[in-house]
């Protein structure tokens, strides 16, 4: 009987995530990121690329304001050094003073600059969860648990997804994008082979630098993301011993009452 129970529910599972995996949200290709599934980790090597590619690109019309700098340098992040961080913080747009009302060059303790005004885009630093597209069948979340959310699915897919065709209207440029909603978005094409140079020597291509902001972005999103993988399989460890605990006290204290076969 259990066991018969066992192999359906364990059939039930590998059957649900293999079918979604199989589906697509408007052209949004599943990705296997290493971040995802139960026990997926950041890597670190890639944030770090993807930080230079947000650093370098995206952040000339894009903000990140709900990340304060200094998680640059926070343990499952991108880990930079903390006098790079606080070197870098300095670099970025002088901020108005909460206190003092007056202009001072930023600190590592601050967020990153908002960008706002013409051609600019929206901010990122929530993107990845905000175009979240893969949820589970009949909404488990089983499908969340082994692929993702799809939040970094749709950014990869976007930043891959222009046709080079363009139109002008009412003054603005629309580019062609089939990833995008409207299909026509006002963002031109950020990217181009070797527009960054990677430190760390991997090629950057189209594909590898929309791999690696995006898994930047969900670091931005979720910065906390493995600890809260970890917390979630040391509650699950700790509830299988309790569970033995328990049964054994159980058998222990009934075990008088029960007559012997
Ligand atoms: C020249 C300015 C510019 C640059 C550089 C730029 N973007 Fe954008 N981006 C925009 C604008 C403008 C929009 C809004 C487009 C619209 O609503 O039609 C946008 C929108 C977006 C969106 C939201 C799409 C949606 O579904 O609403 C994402 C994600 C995005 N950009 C990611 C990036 C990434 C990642 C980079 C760096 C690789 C980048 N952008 C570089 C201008 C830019």
């Amino acid at each position: 009987m259990m066991k018969k129970l066992l192999i359906s529910a364990l059939s039930a599972l590998v059957l649900s995530t293999g079918a979604v995996a199989a589906s697509e949200a408007g052209g949004v290709k599943d990705f296997a990121f290493s971040f995802e599934g139960p026990f997926g980790r950041f890597d670190q090597q890639q944030l770090r690329r993807g930080f230079q590619v947000y650093r370098e690109v995206c952040s000339a019309c894009h903000g990140l304001k709900f990340v304060p700098i200094r998680s640059l340098a926070d343990e499952g992040g991108p880990q930079m050094d903390p006098q790079w961080v606080r070197d870098y913080a300095a670099e970025l747009d002088p901020i108005v003073d909460a206190d003092t009302q007056e202009e001072r060059p930023r600190k590592d303790t601050d967020f990153f600059p908002t960008r706002t005004g013409d051609g600019m885009g929206p901010d990122l630093s929530l993107m990845a969860k905000a175009r979240a597209g893969f949820h589970g069948p009949y909404g488990t979340g089983i499908n969340q648990l082994f692929n993702g959310i799809g939040g970094p699915e749709y950014i990869h897919a976007l930043l891959n997804g222009f046709t080079g065709a363009d139109k002008e209207e009412a003054g603005n440029t629309f580019y062609e994008n089939h990833i995008f909603s409207t299909g026509w978005i006002k963002m031109p094409p950020p990217l181009s082979d070797d527009i960054v140079t990677y430190e760390d020597g991997t090629p950057a291509t189209v594909e590898q630098m929309s791999e690696d902001v995006a898994t930047f972005l969900m670091w931005t999103a979720e910065p906390k993301m493995m600890a809260r993988k970890d917390m979630g399989f040391t509650a699950v460890l700790m509830l299988g011993l309790l569970t033995v605990l328990l049964y054994l006290t159980n058998k222990r204290i009934w075990a008088p009452h029960k007559g012997k076969h």
